[in-house]
């Protein structure tokens, strides 16, 4: 008999795979679905200059356990055109969704030309699917002027409404970046502006529930039908504050890690990944780049599952407090861990790009407050660390490098040195978050009056980001939403700054 986890890396490797003529007439699922299974939209991800992947994950019924699917599996079709209403189709094929996979499809197409729109779709059980707007990336090297993203991160479902996404999806961007806290696993009980799922997720069901709560939003479906993505993760797609092996609440690895084992399962079913993130076990490859052109470098880190073991809190009422403590500046602690470390370094080392984007999960700049608090959770907790990346940012000379972050909830835009006061050696924009509740605008003013490095923050206002990238500058608009608690809401810019080609440091613009 195979093992459990060779049937989940066989069941999720049909997806994309040639199917045998046999395989298609067991496939219960030529027959007709009463109701569209794609109830959770289609998304696109990881572009390269010939192409991408294409996403979809079947449900009837997105807010139903099991989301209105049975164990059988359903053929699934997919087509890509050069145009929106797609009657240049340069590529099809089929496949199967498998329950062993959650539904999910993912489909690497290849071939394609580099550097230009593609629109695409799904068919299964009669039905169609929205059509998604996608694109590849420019060639490797070619000489690229222009580069539009947004980044998010942060979506607590029953915090606000996804009005941050519906202006995003608007702007259809060449790329989106996701950087963390897509789903939210607390149980949430009664609590904010929206129905949620009461239970916690802990195995494959709760989180395959969880996420396609959050999934049946049509804003979060229009922001990805819109371009596509690249994700990565923080700790509430697992746990509150996890790290490594290490639960906040559970102090047993061994129970941890099979935790992990099915939220990193579930993460790479409802994300646009390469089969290159499938997740074996506990672990998954998740820290990666990708280029656009000579114009842009994307490094994404994984700040979660590596990471040396948390220090530097004090308990009090059984709660632990963040304090300020030696071991948090010891050079052998990494937030990233000694791999990824060395491959970022290396990654950084050789980019030829203009500009080399962060994409990670926190503010990068050091928290000192007045308000008593260190970010121990994240890059404070591991200073050596972040040493490290400015170091290499300095000593190999690398071209503008800029951070883009999410975690706190708050927008901020600053400049990073390694000393206070010193030169600016990167620029670093982070947030908001898409509804997630952040700072007040008290603790924000604290925040700011200790901090002279940061340039700007603002704790109280939704959105996202949006970053426009040419030869000579790199321009960042933060977008505000009105209030995130009142469906519809408008959607402003909030502030707007500029990098300037060779000058590290925060502009406003
Ligand atoms: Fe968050």
């Amino acid at each position: 008999m195979p093992s459990r986890r060779n049937l989940l890396i066989q069941a999720a490797g049909l997806a994309g795979a040639a199917l045998t003529p046999t395989a298609w007439t067991s496939a219960v699922a030529q027959t007709r679905m009463a109701d569209s299974p794609f109830g959770l939209g289609v998304a696109s991800g990881e572009p390269a200059p010939d192409g991408m992947v294409l996403w979809t994950r079947l449900a009837t019924k997105p807010r139903e356990m099991g989301a209105g699917m049975t164990s059988a599996p359903v053929a699934v079709r997919w087509e890509i055109a050069e145009d929106e209403g797609l009657t240049r189709i340069v590529a099809r094929g089929r496949t199967l969704a498998v329950a062993e996979a959650g539904h999910s499809v993912h489909i690497e197409v290849q071939g394609l030309k580099p550097g230009r729109e593609y629109w695409y779709r799904f068919l299964a059980g009669g039905h169609s699917s929205p059509v998604g707007r996608t694109r590849t990336t420019p060639a490797a090297g070619a000489e690229v002027d222009r580069l539009t993203l947004a980044y998010a991160s942060c979506q607590k479902y029953s915090a606000g409404f996804y009005t941050a996404h519906a202006a995003l999806a608007a702007e259809r961007p060449d790329l989106v970046l996701f950087l963390g806290d897509y789903i939210y696993e607390e149980a949430e009980k009664g609590k904010g502006v929206r129905p949620h799922p009461v239970e916690e997720p802990v195995d494959l069901a709760g989180y395959r529930h969880r996420y396609a709560w959050y999934k049946a939003d049509p804003h979060l479906q229009a922001a990805h039908a819109a371009a596509p993505w690249i994700v990565t993760w923080d700790d509430h797609e697992v746990a509150n504050d996890y790290g490594g092996d290490q639960d906040r609440t559970n102090p047993d690895p061994a129970v941890f890690l099979k935790r992990r084992a099915a939220a990193y399962q579930v993460f790479y079913e409802n994300m646009p990944l390469r089969r290159a993130q499938r997740p074996v076990g506990p672990d998954m490859l998740l820290y990666r780049s990708r280029g656009w052109g000579d114009l842009a470098q994307i490094q994404m880190l994984d700040t979660r599952q590596y990471r040396n073991r948390r220090t530097c809190d004090a308990v009090s009422d059984g709660k632990r407090i963040p304090i300020d403590c030696p071991e948090r500046l010891d050079p052998a602690r990494s937030l990233l861990g000694e791999r990824q470390e060395l491959w970022l370094q290396g990654e950084l080392r050789a980019s030829r790009a203009r500009w080399n984007l962060l994409g990670q999960q926190y503010l990068m700049e050091q928290l000192m407050t007045r308000l008593g608090m260190v970010g121990n959770d994240g890059w404070d907790g591991y200073a050596a660390s972040r040493r490290r990346v400015l170091e290499t940012w300095r000593d190999s000379k690398v071209s503008n490098p800029v951070v883009l972050g999410g975690d706190i909830h708050c927008f901020f835009a600053g400049d990073l040195a390694l000393e206070a006061g010193g030169p600016a050696i990167a620029t670093e924009f982070v947030g908001g978050s898409i509804s997630s509740l952040g700072a007040s605008a008290s603790d924000m003013k604290l925040l700011l009056a200790g901090n002279r490095q940061l340039k700007f923050g603002e704790g109280e206002t939704r959105g996202y980001g949006r970053v426009e990238l040419t030869r000579k500058a790199c321009t960042v608009t933060f977008r505000g939403v009105e209030n995130a608690l009142v469906e519809g809401s408008p959607v402003t810019d909030l502030a707007k700054f500029a990098v300037e080609d060779g000058q590290a440091g925060v502009k406003r613009a």
